[in-house]
């Protein structure tokens, strides 16, 4: 059980943790404020090529043109401890998915790991995976909304079922 004394952590992973997971971050970060929950959340890629490095800057106008200011992110990689350190570990896609399954060695880890736009009821929608605009200069802005409405599902889902349990 986790000690409800401590905030709830959440955690955004993609490939690169420079397109998808850093714009998850900050956009789950807004929904959970907006719904008045107290969230520390982070985001991390599986692929190690951008640590270090901040936001893609396409991602950083998007956001910026929506309020909100990501430059300060930087990319890190994702770590086993996180899978314990982490109560929600959202997955941009079925890629990042599988490698965040294949880390999990205890049933608590693997109960934690979710397909964002699945676990945000977006997948008959919009299919299982969070589209990599890595290689689409024209694609950030549906990226971004795409997101920003799956992480106030999110927000909203667990705000509720918060509600429920207590
Ligand atoms: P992301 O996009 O996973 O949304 O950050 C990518 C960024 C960079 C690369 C792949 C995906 N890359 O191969 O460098």
């Amino acid at each position: 059980m986790r000690d409800p004394n401590t905030p709830f952590r959440v955690l955004a992973v993609c490939l690169g943790n420079i397109c998808r997971s850093p714009l998850a971050e900050a956009l789950l970060s807004r929904a959970a404020q907006a719904n008045g929950l107290e969230w520390e959340v982070d985001s991390a890629g599986t692929g190690g090529w951008h640590v270090g490095a901040p936001p893609d800057p396409r991602g950083q106008a998007v956001a910026k043109q929506y309020g909100l200011d990501i430059s300060k992110q930087r990319g890190r990689r994702l770590k086993a401890q996180d899978l314990d350190d982490y109560d929600l570990i959202l997955a941009m896609d079925s890629r990042n998915l599988e490698t965040l399954q294949s880390f999990a060695a205890k049933p608590e880890q693997k109960d934690k790991i979710k397909l964002l736009l699945a676990y945000a009821e977006l997948e008959e929608a919009h299919g299982p995976d969070v589209f990599d605009p890595y290689w689409d200069d024209s694609r950030f802005e549906e990226v971004f909304l795409l997101i920003e409405n799956a992480a106030n599902r999110v927000a909203e889902k667990v705000r509720h079922e918060w509600a429920v349990n207590r």
